[in-house]
């Protein structure tokens, strides 16, 4: 298996494991206020760490739940093993799992699965994107106002998350806050999210997310309009079109 079926395998394993334990009792527990964690989260991301030992000995892994495995070769996987932990909480079925490969400091594999909607997405560096199987590019929508936008925020960090919010309520289409970066990330590459922002997020939640975007034809700036690298403190995903008016209109005082 080359390291794009790889990643696609173990994000549609984990994502099974997920989708089997939604409805069953389970382990809710905060790492932080308002940051939660399940034993959903802890399974899936074991059984990921475990079958990359297997198959990748050599490579370093990043997991948001496990942290830092290192390796002895320029390999690196990046794992969100239950992106949106807080819908799952509450059996809200929009979370998946996100599943990154990056050799010598550059993403060349990433796959998201949505086991809820059966949705699989994958992008392998220079090989284009695809959702289950079939191409996917970003969409062609050129103004704000017909865009349908999609923005994150943690709980409890205000002011500028609200102000955007109010914004782009002010001149999109329509904005939703769904709960799932990766996923968020994936429904920009597949074109019914016309552009994503957010703020503060781990390299666990874009990796893959930022590789099937821009396989997908879409670009990857900070809001700040700075070329984006993971790590970055701000990401917003668009069209190339929609990229200037959605950094403009992020950025503009009220
Ligand atoms: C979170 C989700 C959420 C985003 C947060 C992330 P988690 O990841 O992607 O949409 O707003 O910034 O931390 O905790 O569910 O893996
Ligand atoms: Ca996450
Ligand atoms: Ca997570």
């Amino acid at each position: 298996m080359d390291v794009l079926e790889i990643a696609v395998s173990l994000a549609q394993e984990a994502g099974g494991l997920l989708r089997e334990r939604l409805d069953a009792p389970r382990d809710i527990q905060e790492k932080h206020a308002r940051d939660l964690v399940t034993d959903a989260d802890r399974a899936s991301e074991a059984l990921i760490v475990g079958r990359l030992h297997e198959l990748r000995p050599q490579s370093s892994i990043l997991g948001e739940e496990t942290g830092v495995t290192n390796g002895s070769n320029d390999e690196r996987w990046i794992i969100d093993p239950l992106d949106g932990t807080t819908n799952y909480a509450h059996r809200y079925p929009v979370f998946c799992v996100s599943v990154a490969c990056e050799q010598a400091g550059q993403l060349v594999a990433g796959a998201i699965y949505a086991p809820m909607l059966n949705e699989i997405f994958a992008a392998g560096l220079g090989r284009g994107a695809t959702r289950n199987g079939q191409p996917i590019t970003v969409a062609k929508t050129a103004e704000v106002r017909s865009a349908l936008v999609c923005t994150g925020f943690l709980p409890g960090h205000g002011e500028r998350n609200m102000q955007n919010f109010v914004r782009a309520s002010c001149e999109a289409q329509a904005v939703r806050r769904d709960g799932s970066a990766a996923l968020d990330l994936a429904s920009v590459a597949c074109g019914r999210f016309d552009a994503f922002w957010e703020f503060d997020l781990k390299p666990w939640d874009v990796a893959a997310g930022v590789l099937i975007v821009r396989e997908a034809g879409g670009v990857v700036a900070t809001l700040e309009g700075d070329a984006w690298q993971l790590g970055a403190a701000s990401l917003l995903a668009t069209n190339s079109t929609l990229q200037q008016p959605m950094l403009r209109l992020l950025r503009d005082p009220l």
